[in-house]
């Protein structure tokens, strides 16, 4: 059985989130809005909810260590975390880590996040593959503009599908 778990899946992720439902046997997704879930829920079959914060570090842990138990293993994380929650991203990818299969990290990135330094300090599992996938801009009639959700949702899908190591969605220089 496939499982996909994505962070910020019920916001501007929740077309990636409704097309991870169509490609994996389970996926889940992390959020505190039950409002914001039910449009998922409502949509596909195999949506799991986790309803938590994930500033709180603990809870995320035990959440996440659940799911695999009660699910199975992870195959793809999708990460939209803000950084308010610095330590988000490294209990969710300890957390997975522990499980036997070997899984896929896409971790997006806004536009004024340097990829390089991110990649550097963050201390990647044995068994996963990290990959970086950052939301730029559109230009058009010589303006520039930020993504759309429909955009970024489409650029992400893009990026899961060509397995690329690093994808930027749009344009980050003008
Ligand atoms: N081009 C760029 O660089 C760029 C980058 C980022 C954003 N943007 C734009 O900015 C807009 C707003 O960004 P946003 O991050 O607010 O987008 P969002 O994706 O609409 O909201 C954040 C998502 O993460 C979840 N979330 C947030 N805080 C959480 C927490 N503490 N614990 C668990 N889940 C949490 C939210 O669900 P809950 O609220 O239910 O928890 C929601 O699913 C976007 O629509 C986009 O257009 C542009």
């Amino acid at each position: 059985m496939s499982h996909a778990l994505i962070i910020g899946g019920s916001g501007m992720l929740k077309e990636a989130a409704v097309w991870l439902a169509s490609q994996y046997d389970d996926v889940t997704v992390i959020g505190r809005s039950k409002k914001k879930m039910d449009f998922l829920i409502d949509q596909c079959r195999n949506i799991n909810p986790l309803y938590l914060d994930y500033h709180d570090t603990n809870d995320l842990k035990l959440a996440i260590e659940e799911q695999i138990r009660e699910i199975g293993d992870i195959d793809l994380v999708v990460a939209w975390v803000h950084s308010t929650a610095p330590d988000a991203l490294s209990t969710i990818m300890n957390g997975v880590s522990k499980q036997k299969n070997n899984w896929h990290l896409v971790h997006i990135l806004g536009s004024r996040s340097n990829l390089e330094t991110i990649k550097k300090n963050i201390s990647v599992p044995e068994n996963c593959t990290y990959s970086q996938v950052q939301l730029g801009f559109v230009r058009e009639n010589d303006q520039t503009r930020w993504l759309t959700n429909t955009e970024i949702s489409s650029g992400v899908i893009k990026a899961i599908s060509q397995k690329e190591a690093k994808y930027i969605v749009g344009m980050t220089e003008p």
